[in-house]
């Protein structure tokens, strides 16, 4: 149908872009996130509708089938997934949106001419392949289909360099002749580029190479929106793209490494795969009652949430708790780490969810200097992120992560389900030090314990 002038469509691609730039806004507080995504969404829609509009569409019905697929696939996998899975659902999209971008490339192949638009051609059907297959290895690692290690075999720095060159050489082939063909072996060589620049990425890294894919296949939309010369792709995807790269950026330097440590590192023995291997040195562990009484008895205390509160689903619980403590007078802050969890602004989004007010999160550079006055520090599932190995070990994997200073309360205490360690697969000293006591248990069982106790008191 070509029911809206040129003019009107331009005017409503306009609104559905600026749809996407105040959903970014709204996404950078978790108070307005969920406004930002419905915003977000009605941009997404409203643009999908003007295209049909604006448009004269073969294969109507087809399309539309299609769009019924996606939307009953997505619909209940969004719905369902757990908040811990997150991130793999994340790379899933993302690879597909990737992969979708290069397929339009290549069927445009035939209809573009043009230097700029060859080149455009070219970049989206490589950086699309590289996005969907390297996302498809990080949902498969993530969601424990193949090993989450950093798979490094002999020889990978030469062939991952071969097939680079080769697929530059065959993007100027591409450009050079338009060739379909070339862009045959491109799609071929950037898949398998996305394997192998993968593959050696392990552990604690791997959700930040999603989001550097999800910036490539930002990049990628904005690309196939100079091909198809649609500008909200080209806006949408440019978003895309720039808001990916500063994730990326911010949750590699909140874990004390670079993109190009995180990608190569497993090469020079730099990845944070960690290893597995545990003393068995003793720990003193304690009762839910006698947490209760150091709790109750405190005048501070600050609150380290880390992944396993989400894997307890103890949020509620432990905004319940916080609430009851402070009923004592007792000062009560959460000490909230930039990684702690798997995904940025996991543990805001948590305690959101539990009403726990913003006033009483601190970021981390601010908590710091409290912890030397506080008389216990409740770490609920968090590990890596309290490891003193990060300042001490220079060898550990997670060397030069800043982290929560924990060791300097008067007492600490866990509540962790076994000696098992965090993402990063390495021992934590501090579980074995005088000033730490250990409740074991799920995190949620362990807080309704303690927080009858504390009521008891
Ligand atoms: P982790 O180091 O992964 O430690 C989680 C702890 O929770 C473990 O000690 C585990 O011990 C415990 N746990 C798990 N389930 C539990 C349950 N049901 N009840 C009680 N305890 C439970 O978590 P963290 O300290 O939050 O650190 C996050 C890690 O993820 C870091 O290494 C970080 O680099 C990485 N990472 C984070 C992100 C983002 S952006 N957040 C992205 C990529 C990687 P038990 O098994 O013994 O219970």
């Amino acid at each position: 149908m070509n029911i809206l002038s040129p003019e009107l469509t331009a005017v409503l691609y306009l609104i559905a872009a600026v749809c996407f730039i105040l959903a970014l806004k709204g996404l950078s507080s978790p108070k307005s996130a969920r406004r930002g995504n419905l915003i977000g969404a009605f941009g997404a829609l409203l643009a999908m509708v003007v295209v049909f509009l604006s448009t004269e569409l073969d294969n109507v019905l087809l399309i539309l089938g299609v769009i019924a697929l996606g939307t009953a696939i997505a619909v209940p996998a969004s719905r369902l997934v757990k908040m811990t899975q997150m991130p793999q659902l994340v790379a899933l999209f993302n690879g597909v949106g990737g992969g979708a971008a290069a397929l339009v490339a290549l069927l445009e192949l035939t209809h573009v001419d043009g230097l700029g638009s060859l080149i455009a051609v070219a970049f989206t059907v490589l950086v699309g392949a590289v996005s969907f297959a390297g996302s498809a290895i990080t949902f498969a690692k993530l969601q424990e289909l193949m090993p989450t290690r950093p798979i490094v075999f002999p020889g990978a720095p030469v062939v991952i360099s071969l097939v680079a060159l080769g697929s530059l050489a065959s993007a100027v082939w591409l450009v050079l002749t338009g060739d379909v063909l070339a862009s045959y072996v491109l799609l071929a060589l950037g898949t398998a580029l996305g394997v192998l620049v993968v593959l050696p990425v392990g552990g604690a890294d791997v959700p930040i190479v999603i989001s550097l894919l999800n910036a490539f296949t930002g990049l990628t939309v904005a690309a196939s929106g100079l091909v198809l010369g649609n500008t909200l792709l080209l806006v949408a995807g440019t978003l895309v793209g720039a808001s990916g790269t500063i994730l990326t950026r911010a949750m590699a330097s909140a874990m004390g490494r670079s993109v190009v440590g995180i990608l190569f590192g497993a090469f020079r023995g730099g990845s944070t795969a960690g290893s597995t291997a545990m003393s068995d040195r003793p720990v003193r562990s304690s009762s839910a009652e006698d947490v209760a009484i150091l709790l109750g008895y405190a005048q501070r205390v600050i609150v380290v949430p880390g992944y396993g509160l989400a894997v307890a689903q103890a949020q509620h619980t432990m905004a319940e708790l916080a609430t009851t403590l402070e009923a004592k007078g007792i000062e009560v802050v959460f000490g909230i780490h930039p990684v702690a969890g798997r995904m940025p602004g996991h543990m805001n989004v948590l305690l959101a969810e539990a009403n726990v007010p913003y006033e009483v999160l601190a970021e981390m550079d601010e908590v710091n200097p409290q912890f030397k006055n506080c008389d216990v520090a409740l770490v609920v599932g968090a590990n890596d992120v309290v490891n003193p190995a990060a300042k001490t070990s220079p060898g550990s994997p997670i060397y030069g992560m800043p982290i929560l200073d924990v060791a300097s309360a008067r007492q600490v205490v866990f509540l962790k389900r076994s000696m098992r360690p965090g993402f990063a697969g390495i021992e934590n000293d501090l579980l074995f030090e005088p000033q730490t006591t250990l409740l074991f248990g799920d995190a949620k069982d362990s807080l309704t314990k303690v927080l009858t106790a504390v009521k008891n008191l």
